[in-house]
């Protein structure tokens, strides 16, 4: 593996899995593999899980870690060819990448969906643009489209806590005040699609994802009708792909609580706000995985790490 930008970088699911339960029996087991080697990891958008989770996992495999946030430390950064840079911004991604290239064995790029123009935020030029110029490897820390790391945590969590063969998984749209992106539903319904699992999705008309991610997936639109009887419960607002962008529901009835989950667990990437993606009930009770999945985050990113300082040696 050349760099992990999204789940379809994944060459085997099962082994993946079973290579990063191994990493979390014993987090410490490459220690060595990542001796003198640097991890660059740069955000033009907040985190806790994933900048801290990389960090800690870059520590497992003996790294060193380089953070800088694009936003406030950096220079602010041209993206476009060919552009006339006499406005504000003062340094152009191909020199800034080539020179990250030099300090950073392996680089991680967190760039947000700004939710202005579609096709904008499909091109992923921050994203693309690290991977065009940079000659390190480059990890996906989420991007406009995906958020593969999350993903990958989310599928170790179903793995390790599914008690049947072929669980029933709903994803469940919830009200949110703010618009929020696409990638954590993108790459969840892609992971379910590698893991070929029984997926439902449920949301308001007019959330319907991208179909070309979701592809023949069912989608019923009777949020409690699609939870009955749920193992597992992905519960996430994203902001309508139809209408790019705009929050077109807010209904508080399709906020997640006890009753409506059922007997399901419950998996949210955080941050979540309480009392309006979930009731406390459900995220205070033994039926909440969120703690697990941020946990598994660790793994998970430590998994890509080591197979990419692998390919590296190689
Ligand atoms: N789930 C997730 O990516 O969390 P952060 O935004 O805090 O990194």
């Amino acid at each position: 593996m050349k760099d992990y930008l999204s789940v379809n970088d994944i060459n085997s699911l099962p082994n993946w899995i079973d290579d990063a339960k191994k990493i979390k029996q014993n987090p410490l087991m490459d220690k060595a593999l990542g001796a003198n080697k640097t991890l660059g990891l740069f955000f033009f958008n907040n985190s806790l899980r994933t900048r801290l989770s990389t960090q800690k996992a870059a520590m497992n495999l003996g790294m060193n870690v380089m953070i800088m946030n694009f936003g406030n430390d950096g220079w602010a950064l041209e993206f476009e060819d060919g552009t006339i840079m006499d406005k504000g911004k003062a340094e152009h991604v191909k020199e800034a990448a080539q020179v990250l290239s030099q300090y950073c064995d392996i680089i991680g790029i967190r760039a947000f969906a700004l939710l202005k123009n579609k096709e904008r935020d499909e091109e992923e030029l921050i994203l693309k643009s690290f991977k065009k110029y940079a000659s390190a490897p480059i990890i996906n820390l989420e991007s406009s489209l995906s958020h593969p790391l999350q993903a990958l945590a989310d599928i170790i969590t179903i793995a390790e806590q599914q008690q049947i063969k072929t669980p029933k998984i709903v994803l469940s749209w919830a009200p949110h005040p703010r618009a929020l992106p696409h990638a954590v539903a993108n790459s969840f319904v892609e992971m379910m699609h590698l893991y070929k699992a029984n997926l439902l999705i449920t949301h308001p008309p007019g959330y319907e994802l991208d179909p070309r991610i979701t592809k023949n997936t069912p989608i019923e639109y009777n949020q409690k009708q699609a939870l009955e009887k749920a193992d597992f419960v992905y519960v996430k607002n994203w902001s309508s792909y139809i209408d790019y962008g705009e929050v077109m529901n807010t209904d508080t009835n399709w906020m997640i609580n006890l009753e409506k989950l059922g007997k399901a667990k419950f998996m949210h990437c955080l941050p979540v706000r309480r009392n309006v993606i979930v009731e406390d009930a459900v995220l205070d009770s033994s039926q909440s995985l969120v703690i697990e999945q941020a946990n598994n985050r660790t793994c998970a990113a430590q998994l890509v790490l080591k197979y990419l300082l692998e390919a590296k040696a190689e």
